[in-house]
């Protein structure tokens, strides 16, 4: 038998020994009871009774291995030109201050921390330090607004928030301060305390009683150890979009979570302790947590902190430099970033200044790898270009060419195969199981392997609801796709009101409620279109309350910023279409996959429930003239 098709068969028809044996890779103060306990499906656990630390393992365990010299986190930023090296030994001490810090401040075992920080090692020093008390931290994206961040304060209750006084955005400078002290203010719940990093180029103003200076704090702490937790603690809870303007609360155990991401090191990204793992991405997405900090560390590798952009910090060579002077071994970032060097770079004249001799794969995730940007990167860079499929639920991959274990041919549009671990299927919406090349309802058999979501934050009922009710016995991924002939996958996109803009996972029912929130606006629909750059785009359908009579160039704008300040720039809404009606069943549901499949060029059948066809033609002629006008 192939290697992949054993290590994959033994996943899943013994999963307790394959993971045991996985489990090896992490120190634990107390060996667990169970390796799966499925006692109250689907609510699944893992290791119980285990009891271990994910700093300890992440941090303490190299020190004591001999690893004190080697360097942990490469910080990079092109935009304060700043490199800076932080050694293992170094980062212990660092974590073991901060989190002494946070223990005077009262955070213990179960609290929940909020962090809100740009791409600086600090940002990791936060999380380590939080897992090493035994506290849950819930890493919150910088390029959200206050409204979203007070959404995930109230959700998350936590008794600290950490923060830094401001961040560079290409070439903008951000300040944090104000926007975190409008977010307090508008939840309903306030932390006790927050602590503030100050960088060099902004100084923010501190709330006497509350606001405390973290270099100040850090300096003067008793340094903390490590809490032993149990296998199923928390380890952080990340939010991400869902259909609604409301979040979900994905929760992480710790326990699992380092089991899998330790295996997924070598096996998935074929690295070993001591070689160099960049992960461009963001320590706020699912990504940074996984790759950036936890999955690096715990492997002993060595993770690069990008703070820049693949384009103009300075020019379209950024990554290749990034790469070489630091001697790289493995990327993984999104496909947007390779269309942007792309856009401006065509014929790869940047990267060819470079030597790129420890450079051996490219990986990719985020937003489907579409056959032109693969295509472009394998010639550019003659090395193997892996796409991978995940989600933030998941954690770590579910299919992708496992080039540790075996590495098979490419299929551009295909992330290839199920990881280990991942029992994947094809549902029609009946539940009827596909075969092959039928597309359908990408679906994962329970039990979901270690790592994964064991349930929502304080939301075990929508965790029912959002995954697993539809599909009994089966967690839905809300993506669509097939599987071929040869077992290979493709995933073709979301089959609910989420889009994927630039890599990043941003609801369109979110926007939907801010933009009706409009005084003119009486109804509205905002669905992903395809863009050339960001993958997808949200436009907004707009219909106006009878009698306004604005110009709607204006009122567009007004949505603009609306969108901007509740929900972020990061939602990238910048463009409305005026419409007299939308497409809906005779039950008044909007028809938004009909539109969607019309805004972006696919066949769609005519939906049997419509109340009016006659509108589809207005919504294709509204698009074509906006088309048009760009
Ligand atoms: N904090 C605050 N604002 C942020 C932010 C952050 N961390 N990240 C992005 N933003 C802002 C940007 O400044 C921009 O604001 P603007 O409308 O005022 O210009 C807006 O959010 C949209 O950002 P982005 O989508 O990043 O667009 P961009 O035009 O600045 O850059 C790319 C385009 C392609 C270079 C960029 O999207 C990119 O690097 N993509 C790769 C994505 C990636 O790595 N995803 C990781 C998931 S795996
Ligand atoms: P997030 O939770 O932000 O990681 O976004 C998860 C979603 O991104 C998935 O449900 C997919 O729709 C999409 N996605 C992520 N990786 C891929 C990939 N390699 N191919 C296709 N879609 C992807």
């Amino acid at each position: 038998m192939a290697k992949y098709e054993d290590v994959f068969q033994r996943s899943l028809k013994q999963p307790d020994n394959f993971w045991a044996e996985a489990a090896e890779g992490i120190s634990w103060y107390r060996k667990w009871d169970k390796v799966l306990d499925d006692d109250t499906p689907p609510f699944y656990r893992w290791f119980t009774g285990g009891m271990m630390n994910t700093c300890y393992n992440a941090v303490d365990r190299h020190v004591e291995n001999g690893r004190a010299d080697q360097v942990a986190i490469i910080y990079d930023s092109p935009v304060t030109d700043t490199i800076r090296k932080i050694t293992y030994g170094q980062l212990q001490q660092q974590v073991a201050a901060f989190a002494g810090a946070l223990k005077e401040q009262g955070v213990t075992m179960g609290d929940t921390v909020i962090i809100y920080m740009p791409m600086i090692p600090e940002a990791a020093v936060a999380m380590l330090a939080c897992a090493r008390l035994g506290a849950i931290h819930s890493v919150v994206f910088g390029g959200f607004a206050a409204h979203e961040l007070a959404i995930r304060i109230d959700h998350a209750q936590p008794k600290v928030l950490i923060t830094a006084s401001g961040a560079i955005e290409g070439k903008k400078v951000l300040a944090y301060k104000p926007l975190i002290d409008k977010a307090i203010e508008m939840a309903d719940h306030k932390p006790k305390k927050c602590i503030i990093y100050q960088r060099p180029f902004i100084k923010a103003d501190l709330h006497e009683g509350r606001d405390l200076d973290w270099q100040e704090l850090a300096g003067a702490s008793e340094p903390a150890d490590c809490v032993p937790v149990s296998a199923t603690h928390p380890l952080y809870i990340l939010y991400t979009s869902g259909t609604t303007g409301t979040p979900k609360g994905v929760m992480r155990d710790n326990g699992g979570h380092a089991v899998a991401l330790h295996w997924s090191m070598k096996n998935v990204y074929n690295l070993d302790s001591g070689d160099v793992f960049w992960s461009a991405s963001d320590v706020g997405w699912v990504v940074g947590h996984s790759y950036i900090v936890y999955g690096p560390l715990l492997k002993g590798c060595t993770s690069v902190f990008y703070e820049g952009k693949p384009v103009g910090t300075p020019d379209p060579g950024a990554f290749w430099r990034v790469i070489s002077q630091h001697g790289v071994k493995v990327l993984f970032t999104a496909p947007t970033a390779f269309r942007a060097i792309k856009k401006e770079d065509p014929n790869g004249e940047y990267c060819k200044k470079y030597n790129l001799k420890n450079f051996e794969a490219l990986y990719l995730a985020g937003e489907r790898l579409d056959p032109d940007t693969y295509h472009w990167a394998c010639d550019l860079l003659d090395r193997p270009v892996i796409d991978h499929w995940w989600q933030t639920e998941t954690g770590w991959a579910i299919v992708a060419n496992c080039r540790g274990i075996e590495e098979f041919p490419v299929k551009p549009g295909s992330p290839t195969k199920p990881v280990p671990g991942y029992d994947v299927r094809i549902l029609d919406p009946t539940g009827k199981e596909l075969g092959p090349n039928q597309e359908g309802n990408v679906v994962i058999k329970l039990p979901l392997p270690p790592g994964t979501l064991p349930s929502l934050w304080r939301d075990e009922e929508k965790f029912v609801k959002s995954y697993m009710s539809t599909f009994k016995g089966y967690y839905e991924t809300s993506d669509g796709g097939y599987r071929d002939e040869d077992g290979y996958f493709y995933i073709m996109g979301r089959m609910d009101d989420v889009i994927n803009i630039a890599g990043h996972r941003l609801s369109t029912g979110a926007m939907e409620e801010v933009v009706s929130g409009h005084p003119d606006v009486a109804e509205c629909a905002v669905i992903g279109a395809q863009d050339a750059l960001k993958g997808e785009i949200p436009i907004g359908f707009i219909i106006l309350k009878a009698g306004v009579d604005r110009d709607f160039a204006e009122i567009e704008k007004e949505l603009v910023q609306m969108v901007r300040d509740e929900i972020g720039p990061i939602a990238c809404y910048k463009e409305s279409i005026l419409a007299s009606r939308l497409p809906k069943t005779r039950s008044g549901k909007i028809l938004r996959g009909t539109m969607r499949a019309i805004a972006n060029g696919r066949q769609y059948r005519m939906p049997s429930t419509i109340d009016d066809p006659t509108i589809l033609d207005e919504i294709i002629a509204l698009l074509s003239t906006k088309r048009a006008a760009k």
